[in-house]
């Protein structure tokens, strides 16, 4: 069976001021029954591991360049982000395929430096709503999915999220079906990459989660968890969300 996790993607958002929220996040939820997880922007990623040791909420980030280090002005390496407290880094996210025209090949290679660098790396996929009208969805997924897998990826390091484009940040999100269809579609085209290991590979889903939906969300089969932009930002929302995660764990 795999984890269980609820993952916040705080996107381009927070300054010193929101560590407050990432504290009383975790001292809400001291033992949590599921792991739980909070990617803010690289500024942050020290200070708020800091904040959080001795906790059970981690740390990660939300990008990575694929080398180890070198002349790429900007840019992050996973090796940093793990010298800096990460545990994860989100890969593939599709603001970073459509503001940085990341193709499947380029999510690939930072998967591999996720691994080399012995993070866990949540990697992104998702459809347009012109693809889930023009009935492409599960080809788009399964094209990114295989695109963007390494070579001998093994279930431990990896973690995939769905997350429809078009349910991102909108307040939309697909009916229950519509997750289940997905996910069901991600669990199998896993195995066929990675063998029996794909159930233990948490699938989570993300767009637009909230308190008021998680725990519907959350009983969807092959739904491990969340990936969370907005209401990952207050330690009330997304406290709420993992709690529902743990109800769901529960049951
Ligand atoms: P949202 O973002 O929860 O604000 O819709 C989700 C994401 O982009 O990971």
């Amino acid at each position: 069976m795999a984890r269980k996790l609820a993952a916040g993607n705080w996107k381009m958002n927070g300054t010193g001021a929101d560590l407050a929220e990432a504290r009383a996040l975790a001292e809400r939820h001291p033992s949590p029954s599921v792991e739980v997880l909070l990617c803010p922007p690289a500024t942050l990623i020290h200070r708020m591991a800091e904040a959080l040791s001795g906790s059970a909420v981690m740390t990660g980030g939300q990008d990575c360049h694929a080398a180890p280090k070198g002349a790429h002005t900007g840019d992050v390496s996973a090796e940093m982000l793990a010298e800096a407290g990460a545990s994860h880094v989100i890969l593939g996210h599709s603001e970073r395929r459509a503001d940085h025209d990341e193709s499947d090949a380029v999510v690939r290679v930072k998967v591999e430096a996720a691994r080399r660098a012995g993070l866990v790396a949540i990697l992104c996929v998702g459809e347009t709503e012109a693809e889930r009208d023009a009935g492409r969805t599960l080809d788009v997924v399964s094209t990114q999915l295989q695109g963007s897998l390494p070579t001998g990826t093994m279930a431990e390091g990896l973690v995939v999220a769905y997350e429809p484009v078009w349910a991102i940040g909108t307040g939309r999100t697909p009916t229950v079906a519509q997750i289940a269809e997905v996910h069901d579609h991600l669990r199998d085209e896993l195995a066929t990459a990675i063998g029996s290991g794909a159930r233990d590979v948490p699938l989570l889903y993300g767009g637009s989660v909230k308190p008021a939906n998680a725990a519907e969300i959350f009983a969807v089969a092959n739904v491990d968890g969340a990936l969370v932009g907005g209401a990952s930002l207050k330690a009330d929302d997304f406290s709420a969300i993992v709690a529902a995660l743990e109800g769901a764990v529960g049951e």
